[in-house]
């Protein structure tokens, strides 16, 4: 990697994914600094969770280049790295909270003293610690989004990939998600979020719109909103798409 780029800890370069002759990600050059909060933006099928799949090493991509960290994507060490939350909780049903949590925990080698006081810390993040002893099965669907956040943070990685973490979650604690999420970046950690929710995308630092499996517009909240003159990222994006066409049809 060049050593100008050093300073990325994400960064794709002609990032391509086909499904048999639909092309999901459609040369996508991404680039997120560290220390930063990256929002990627898009409507339903944009290519978010699969680029975000790519970067985790858990799909194949069909060509092009992605690095985490400055290493190049897939490589083992890199998910050591890396806490992802993905869009569809994969969590153990049948196990406790406190279970899903631990099995993370030691899954990244972290010791039962560690794993004990990160879960504390994070049951409290969540608004969970009365929960602890609870079958996952038996929460609700926000309460189970919660959990499946606190297992993606139980390693404190440099890196998170946070695909629509706040979906479900009721308006309070999105807050203090955000609130949280800006105290991770305060570490000089980053973060790369999908969501739906534009309210909350304006508190990235920057913006990727994905269209179509391309970038068609990527800055900070307010710039994007100047470009468009929008008083709003919806209308900002539906303007960037509006000039990008519309793109192949499936
Ligand atoms: N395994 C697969 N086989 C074929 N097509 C797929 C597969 N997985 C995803 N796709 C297609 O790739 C496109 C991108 O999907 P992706 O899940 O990345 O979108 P997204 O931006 O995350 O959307 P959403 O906002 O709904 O989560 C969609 O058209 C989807 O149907
Ligand atoms: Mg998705």
């Amino acid at each position: 990697m060049d050593e100008a780029y050093s300073d990325l800890m994400v960064e794709t370069r002609g990032l391509v994914k086909r499904y048999g002759k639909f092309t999901a990600v459609d040369h996508l050059d991404l680039r997120v600094r560290k220390g930063e909060i990256y929002g990627l933006l898009g409507p339903n099928g944009a290519g978010k969770t699969t680029t975000i799949k790519i970067l985790c090493g858990l799909l194949k991509m069909s060509g092009g280049e992605a690095y985490v960290d400055g290493r190049q994507v897939p490589d083992m060490r890199i998910s050591a790295e890396i806490g992802y939350m993905p869009q569809e909780t994969a969590l153990y049903l049948g196990l406790t909270v406190h279970q899903n949590i631990a099995f993370f925990g030691e899954i990244f080698g972290l010791s039962k003293r560690e794993i004990g006081e990160r879960e504390k810390e994070l049951l409290d993040f969540i608004g969970l610690p009365e929960w602890r002893n609870e079958i996952v099965g038996n929460l609700s669907g926000g309460m189970k989004h919660r959990v499946s956040l606190a297992c993606a943070l139980i390693h404190t990685p440099p890196l998170l990939l946070l695909d629509e973490p706040t979906v479900g979650v009721d308006p309070q604690l999105r807050v203090s998600f955000w609130s949280y999420f800006n105290d991770i970046k305060g570490q000089g950690r980053t973060i790369v979020i999908t969501t739906h929710y534009m309210d909350e995308a304006g508190h990235c630092d920057r913006i990727g719109f994905m269209h179509n499996g391309k970038l068609i517009a990527e800055g900070r909240p307010d710039e994007l909103l100047s470009l468009t003159e929008t008083d709003n990222l919806e209308d900002a994006f539906m303007s960037f798409a509006g000039e990008s066409g519309r793109g192949a049809e499936r």
